[in-house]
């Protein structure tokens, strides 16, 4: 199904997802903030990489906030795609193991690492650091750095690791909410396309992101026999036309690809 009419508008943002633009009727409406959830595993820190590749491949500057994993890690995890991630600006804020035990404390902006190429981070072995993080910190690390780097991209991911350690530092879930709201009103004024990922909330709980952010996909997977069943499908997306149906996704030799859009061919 196709909600919405229009013509594909001038400077739609692409995702770097083959396929996704298509069911996007042009891609994403810039300087506008998106939610990516799924499961573990279903592909949203890969979904991410390739929103960012895509910039870099027009030459935009963008930039990744690492909060699930490092770097390295994520540097090791796409080994085998090829891709040179080098060119991502990328905010480390993988608080380590040590962070975890610490966990109530207030994070001091100076203790966040400073932005650095993912090249030069992934060279670099996890330090012993302790630092918490809390999107205070990130928030105002972002907003230098946007001074200085004129990023047209933002990945996030985790928005749910980046909750969790705000509202451990916080226990405030109105403040998590205002502050995620004062940092996605700061990314648009910028001008920012902005990704965040995230788990899906319990079922019947909206996260504050839900709310905030102007479309949401979904990325599902499950067992299928020995088979894993991937799927993609946009819940939410505001101003402009798009594809509702769950489909089929794949992970190959170039990441996330949408499969099977002959159905959506016949309803364009
Ligand atoms: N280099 C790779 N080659 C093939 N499949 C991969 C590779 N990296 C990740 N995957 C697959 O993609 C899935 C999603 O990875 P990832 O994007 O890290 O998930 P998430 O961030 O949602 O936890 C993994 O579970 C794995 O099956
Ligand atoms: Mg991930």
């Amino acid at each position: 199904m196709v909600v919405g009419h229009g013509r594909q508008d001038e400077g739609r943002v692409s995702t770097g997802v083959a396929g996704l633009d298509r069911m996007l009727h042009g891609g994403l409406l810039p300087g506008r903030p998106y939610l990516l959830t799924g499961p573990n595993g279903s592909g949203r820190t890969l979904f991410g990489l390739q929103f960012l590749m895509e910039g870099i491949r027009r030459g935009e500057p963008v930039l990744l906030v690492a909060v699930d994993e490092p770097p390295h890690e994520i540097m090791e995890n796409v080994r085998t795609f090829g891709w040179d991630l080098s060119k991502i600006h990328t905010l480390d804020a993988n608080p380590g193991q040590l962070a975890y035990r610490r966990l109530g404390s207030v994070q001091e902006i100076k203790s966040l690492q400073e932005v650095k190429s993912m090249q030069e981070l992934g060279d670099r072995k996890p330090s012993a650091q302790a630092d918490d993080i809390t999107l205070q910190s990130i928030y105002l690390r972002l907003r230098r750095q946007l001074e200085v780097l004129p990023a047209r991209r933002l990945v996030i991911d985790s928005m749910t690791s980046v909750r969790h350690f705000a509202l451990r530092a916080t226990g405030e879930q109105q403040t998590d909410r205002t502050e995620i709201q004062s940092l996605l009103r700061f990314l648009s004024e910028k001008e920012v396309t902005t990704m965040l990922t995230a788990l899906p909330p319990p079922s019947g709980d909206l996260s504050p992101e839900q709310l905030l952010c102007r479309g949401e996909i979904l990325l599902r997977r499950e067992w299928s026999g020995p088979m894993m069943k991937r799927t993609i499908q946009i819940l939410r997306m505001r101003g402009t036309a798009h594809d509702t149906e769950e489909r089929p996704i794949t992970i190959g030799g170039d990441g996330l690809r949408v499969e099977d859009q002959g159905a959506q061919v016949s309803s364009e």
